[in-house]
């Protein structure tokens, strides 16, 4: 053990035996609820129902359909309200919910007006603040989709004092300096923003392109996999609905979308690598994002004041594929030279991607 990690042991141990709040002295044992689940801490057992009503009635009784993939989104946004320098909001507080009629104002919250209406009347009948609700129906919507990482859920956010201010979210048509410049401003590094972007495997555009609403990134929306990172290294030919949109760049199937952000993050000598060792490697990108996401999910909150509630978020259903280029691809498409691991392509025709 060396010097420094020697000093933040004993910090921590030291930091664990004197705080003596509820928390830490139940969060050893593991507890029974009254309805029958195994949780750390008594005070999570009243999430457990709150899981199954958000299920029912968000999600279609556990799909990994729009609503699960935009819950998702909006955790994103409504996190990224934050700077390390202060002053950019409140950060993972659920504001984008509670003070919808600013947020949502803002450009780069295009479209995102869907899921805060959907998820409205759902967070008014919960005991649940704003941040929680968001950032656990987050974490719940993306334990949907197979393939994805068990999220963490942290409980106990108090409610948002303020909107964030605009030019908090990226945009697609940001450039890689400014969209890793913001990431850094909100505490993150270039490896980590990629490891945020495996979300665009379970994502689709309604706004990028208004006359294609739901066009897919990837070929496999559905599925939390690293699909999306081969797919976007693949040569494009094509724009799948109206031309040219803003934030929009070629795309290699019918169907599919692909911004210019994530094109261009893929290629950018200071992400390419990271980008790139998320291909076909599924356990390597589960455990970056589930790390990210974590993080992401308690800025700008204090998190000693937290209960980590993350026994009620649901169990994916595992990805244990390798996963494959579209029909009629292969490495001859690809457009990067680095190594590149060899994987089979889909028999058949060349696939035109259905909507969500
Ligand atoms: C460089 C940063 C990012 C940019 C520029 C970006 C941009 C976009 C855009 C333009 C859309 C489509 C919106 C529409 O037309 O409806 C989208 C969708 C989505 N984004 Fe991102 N995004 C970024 C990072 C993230 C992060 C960090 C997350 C989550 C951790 C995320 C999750 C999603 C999801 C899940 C969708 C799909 C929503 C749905 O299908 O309803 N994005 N993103
Ligand atoms: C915005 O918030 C109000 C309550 O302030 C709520 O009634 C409404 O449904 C929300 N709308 C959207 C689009 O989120
Ligand atoms: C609502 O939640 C708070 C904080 O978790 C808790 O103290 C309170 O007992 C709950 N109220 C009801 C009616 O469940
Ligand atoms: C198609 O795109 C063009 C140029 O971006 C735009 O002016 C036009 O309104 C779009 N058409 C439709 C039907 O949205």
């Amino acid at each position: 053990m060396g010097l420094s990690h020697l000093t933040s042991f004993i910090i921590t141990t030291l930091a664990a035996a004197s705080s003596v709040s509820a928390a830490a002295t139940t969060a050893s044992k593991s507890v029974k609820c009254s309805t029958g689940q195994i949780t750390s801490n008594a005070a999570c057992c009243a999430i457990f129902p709150m899981v199954d009503k958000i299920q029912k009635d968000l999600f279609d009784g556990g799909e990994c359909g729009e609503e699960a993939h935009s819950a998702l989104r909006l955790s994103f946004h409504d996190a990224i309200g934050f700077s390390i320098h202060g002053k950019k909001g409140g950060g993972a507080d659920g504001s984008i919910l509670v003070f919808n009629s600013t947020e949502l104002k803002y450009h780069a919250n295009g479209g995102i007006d869907d899921i805060t209406a959907r998820q409205f009347p759902v967070f008014q009948e919960l005991n649940l603040t704003a941040g929680d609700f968001v950032h656990l129906a987050a974490a719940i919507g993306t334990a949907n989709c197979p393939g994805a990482p068990r999220l963490k859920f942290m409980f106990g956010r108090p409610p948002p004092k303020a909107p964030a201010p605009d030019l908090t979210v990226p945009e697609p048509t940001d450039s890689v300096t400014a969209i890793l410049a913001r990431f850094a401003d909100a505490g993150f590094s270039a490896k980590e923003a990629i490891a945020l972007l495996s979300s665009h495997t379970v994502a689709a555009a309604d706004v990028v392109d208004t006359t294609i609403p739901g066009t897919p990134f990837d070929s496999t929306v559905g599925t939390f996999d690293t699909q999306v990172f081969l797919e976007v290294l693949l040569k494009g030919s094509l724009f799948p609905g109206n031309g040219s949109q803003p934030g929009e760049v070629l795309s290699p199937l019918h169907g599919e979308l692909r911004l210019q952000s994530d094109f261009e993050l893929s290629r950018d000598p200071r992400t390419a690598c990271f980008w790139q060792a998320m291909i076909n490697n599924q356990q390597y990108m589960m455990s970056q994002f589930h790390d990210a996401m974590a993080k992401m999910q308690v800025l700008g909150q204090d998190t000693s004041r937290l209960i980590d509630c993350s026994d009620v978020v649901p169990v994916p259903k595992p990805f244990n594929q390798n996963i494959k280029y579209p029909a009629s691809f292969s490495k001859k498409d690809v457009q990067v030279a680095l190594p590149f691991p060899n994987l089979a392509t889909v028999r058949g025709p060349a696939p035109t991607i259905a909507p969500v």
